[in-house]
């Protein structure tokens, strides 16, 4: 009897699998290393770990803090032989970021030239103690190194905020994934959100609006909440989220809109507005463009933004800062006569121009101050800025075209990398600035397909695409919740694309296993997150008389429900175990759903597909 069981068990197992490939015995780290040598052996790790430090100067304290975390999560387990974390800082690899992680028998070392390595090296470490069972770690050597030296996540705060303790939770799960540099878009036409002491108004004038839209822009009417929104940041409050990064190796990069995107300062300071006698304005209760933006003829603009660039420029040591560049209507600018003034003295062909002229003049005076200028890609249009960055938004084409100019590139394609698109279709998916239109999404594979440095781009012109980004826009997202549903899994492909070379990646082994291993992990924190949907459901539709199924969940140990009548599943119907033969009658047609419950009890949306025997 038992043996019998015994055997079923077997061969179910080697059912699920054939079904999916997978190797039990691989680490499941994302973003996947660029070489891993597994050498055959395993090591037992137990919780009471000395640390050693060899080649540092000094002891270096976040490395330290950070170890003494990870010990901290090594189950229980006394050992025979003292066992030691060695942590190596290296002189003859000079290569920025890169590490290298071995597991034998002996014990554990990580060595790299650079304090940032050897947190890569941890953080990897981390993940395989994470993700071990019974203290067992595989004995291995990995050599890894970025494939990209800047891999960025964005965060809108100007349309909604969200407080400090979760800005730290985001920079956490950055850092978890090797992510270094924090974008922080802190002015927006909707709200001003950091402290600028010469110009207060900026805040207690600028950082409120008086309601916020809450059906679609694209919503013939527009609906609001008349509820006024706002907040800023302190100044001592981004000085805290600046130190709290870089403890975690994260550059945070702000970003000071201009010369569109300001209706809030405006508001706050209408003289730098177009025109004699300008404003009043608002900060608008709607998403969009609009042509209320910084009069690029009047003197007092450009001393406005220095002062309030002065104050930034003390705040964070970034080497870049972003200064927009996007979305700037010319409309009031060719009624103006102060910017139809700077036109003809400068000799400027046309507003475009003036926009170039306006931007050049920004970058002069940051580039002056031993900074870099990033602006997105319409500071193309009228003349690039000689040293600026620049981030390709609208799809690739501007980055590529800038790359020929032999210009820094970071890719951030709407198409691919705009997190705040939802992830499916599904009319189960909460509201987004996508859900509007009837087929824009962006799906974790459509982020995993993405590269960077597009095969059609010369080898020379490569080199200049530094690296990637995704953006979150929080029009639609007004909860932090909201925030990790939107990132949450999408971040590991953007880790994943910004770190591992082509031939290391896998669309496989990602989706079906380390995804499922790090979604299980995520689950138990009781944290917001999207379900991936059920795993085997690629087709919309099966044709045949006998149809067999197979699936997988997304997140390890979650379970799949599913129906053939159409009704969207719930825990009363089948709990799906092993492959489904579904019979058909002739002529009829099934309609079959399925969705992934994890174990704390959160859903993915609904996958369907029609099962047909014509
Ligand atoms: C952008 O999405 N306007 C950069
Ligand atoms: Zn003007």
């Amino acid at each position: 009897m038992k043996i019998s069981k015994l055997l079923t068990l077997i061969g179910l197992f080697f059912l699920s699998e054939n079904s999916f490939a997978q190797d039990v015995n691989e680490v499941k780290i994302i973003p996947q290393p660029n070489s891993i040598k597994y050498l055959g052996t395993e090591y037992v790790i137990g919780s009471k770990q000395a640390i050693v430090y060899k080649g540092f100067k000094q002891k270096p304290e976040t490395l330290d803090r950070f170890t003494k975390e990870i010990i901290a999560q090594i189950p229980t387990k006394e050992t025979k032989h003292s066992q030691s974390i060695v942590l190596e800082k290296t002189k003859t690899d000079n290569i920025h970021e890169a590490y290298s992680l071995k597991i034998d028998n002996t014990g554990i070392k990580i060595s790299s030239s650079t304090e940032q390595g050897v947190f890569y090296g941890l953080q990897s470490l981390l993940q395989i103690i994470l993700a071990s069972d019974n203290n067992i770690l595989a004995a291995l050597e990995i050599k890894d190194i970025p494939r990209y030296k800047y891999r960025g996540l964005h965060l809108d705060v100007g349309r909604h905020l969200f407080p400090v303790s979760f800005i730290k939770s985001y920079i956490d799960l950055m850092a978890h994934y090797k992510l270094n540099n924090f974008h922080w878009h802190l002015t927006e036409d909707q709200g001003w959100r950091i402290e600028i002491k010469k110009y207060p108004k900026l805040t207690s004038i600028g950082g409120t609006r008086e309601g916020t839209l809450i059906n679609h822009l694209k919503d013939k009417q527009h609906v609001y909440d008349k509820t006024p929104y706002g907040g800023y940041y302190t100044q001592d409050e981004v000085k805290e989220v600046v130190a709290y990064a870089a403890s975690k190796y994260i550059n945070v990069i702000p970003e000071i809109e201009l010369p569109g995107h300001s209706l809030a300062a405006l508001s706050a300071y209408p003289e730098y507005g177009c025109g004699e006698n300008p404003g009043p304005y608002k900060a608008t209760m709607g998403w969009g463009i609009f042509d209320d933006v910084y009069c690029a003829g009047k003197e007092s603009t450009f001393t406005f933004l220095q002062d309030i660039l002065d104050e930034v420029l003390l705040l964070f040591p970034s080497k870049y800062i972003h200064i927009g560049g996007d979305e700037c209507p010319k409309t009031k600018w060719k009624t103006c006569k102060y910017c139809q003034n700077r036109i003809k003295e400068n000799k400027l062909k046309d507003e475009h121009e003036l926009q170039s002229y306006f931007v050049q003049r920004i970058e002069k005076y940051l580039n002056g101050k031993g900074r870099s200028i990033i602006g997105w890609d319409e500071i193309l249009e009228g003349g690039l800025a000689p040293n600026a960055t620049v981030m390709s938004w609208r799809g690739v084409k501007g980055g590529i075209a800038a790359a020929k100019q032999h210009h820094d590139v970071i890719m951030t394609p709407s198409t691919h990398l705009y997190f705040d698109n939802r992830e499916s279709i599904s009319s189960e998916e909460p509201q987004t600035i996508s859900s509007a239109y009837p087929t824009r999404h962006v799906s974790l594979k459509q982020v995993y397909s993405f590269n960077p440095s597009l095969d059609t781009l010369a080898p020379e012109f490569q080199k200049h695409v530094i690296g990637v980004q995704a953006n979150l826009w929080t029009e639609y997202i007004k909860t932090l919740e909201k925030v990790l549903y939107h990132i949450m899994p999408r971040i590991y492909a953007l880790a994943e694309i910004g770190w591992t070379t082509l031939e290391n990646k896998n669309w496989e082994n990602f989706s079906q296993i380390r995804v499922s291993e790090h979604l299980y992990r995520f689950d138990k924190t009781g944290k917001t997150y999207r379900v991936p949907q059920t795993i085997g459901v690629e087709q919309d539709t099966l044709l045949g008389e006998t149809i067999e199924i197979k699936l997988k969940p997304s997140v390890k140990n979650a379970k799949i429900y599913y129906s053939i009548n159409g009704y969207t599943p719930t825990e009363m119907d089948y709990l799906y175990t092993n492959p489904v033969k579904i019979h058909i009658p002739k002529g009829e047609e099934r309609i079959f759903k399925s969705v992934v419950i994890t174990p704390s009890g959160r859903r993915s949306v609904t996958s369907k597909i029609n099962l047909i025997n014509k």
